[in-house]
């Protein structure tokens, strides 16, 4: 059987680039800034550091780093797939931001010279063989006692909205042509993730949907 570790998850954003970022703000009502940005003071962002924004996708989280960081911090942005990639240059091209320098590299053979502080994963958890295979790669640019690595992702909500949820999450998954189902969601992120993380904190907000887990390099 194939196993997640050995699929080109990039190549599936060639159908749905155009639409990604409506997407993701229907989903989250118009909040996904907002969120990403609690979810980077969660993870211990501070002003002036070097962020590698992993599978940077269409550029959403830029916004959010940058409100933290500065003109004085770096954000390094990496994707596979040319059209997300060109999104977040086009996004940063407006926005007038210098201090980005963009990488067109599946993160498996992502070679940097300079260290990073901070490595945000964002919306793209795979699977625990896969993630865990990027975090470790990742790692070698990280110093392991002041380095950060940050992961914001969706989840089920454990209340009263899981039934309302699963079929709008369905409907994203699906609209985005997702390599993951919903029955992949069904997980425990605070256990998965933090498992493959040294001293990992939780939290969870917008209605128990959004989840960040973030800790230091192993
Ligand atoms: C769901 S999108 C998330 C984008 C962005 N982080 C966000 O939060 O909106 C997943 C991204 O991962 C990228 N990706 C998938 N596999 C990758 C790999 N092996 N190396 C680099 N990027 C990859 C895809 O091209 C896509 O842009």
């Amino acid at each position: 059987m194939e196993t997640k570790a050995k699929r080109n998850f990039a190549l599936e954003y060639d159908l749905s680039w155009r639409k990604y970022d409506f997407i993701v703000n229907l989903y989250q009502l118009g909040r996904d800034s907002l969120h990403r940005r609690k979810a980077l003071e969660f993870g211990g962002l501070k002003k002036g550091d070097t962020v590698m924004d992993i599978c940077c996708g269409s550029g959403l989280s830029m916004a959010a780093i940058q409100s933290v960081i500065g003109p004085e911090g770096k954000i390094i942005a990496v994707d596979a797939n040319e059209h997300m990639l060109a999104l977040a240059e086009a996004r940063a091209r407006k926005m007038g931001w210098k201090n980005v320098e963009f990488v067109l590299s599946p993160i498996e053979d992502l070679e940097i010279k300079e260290k990073i502080d901070f490595a945000f994963f964002a919306l793209c958890w795979y699977d625990k063989e896969l993630n865990t295979g990027w975090v470790r790669k990742i790692e070698q640019f990280m110093d392991r006692d002041t380095g950060r690595i940050c992961f914001f992702d969706y989840k089920l909500p454990g209340n009263w909205l899981r039934p309302i949820i699963m079929p709008l999450l369905w409907l994203e998954i699906k609209w985005l042509g997702e390599a993951y189902t919903v029955e992949d969601l069904k997980w425990e992120p605070r256990d998965v993730i933090g498992g493959i993380l040294r001293d990992p904190n939780y939290t969870a907000y917008f209605f128990d949907c959004l989840v960040v887990v973030a800790g230091k390099p192993v």
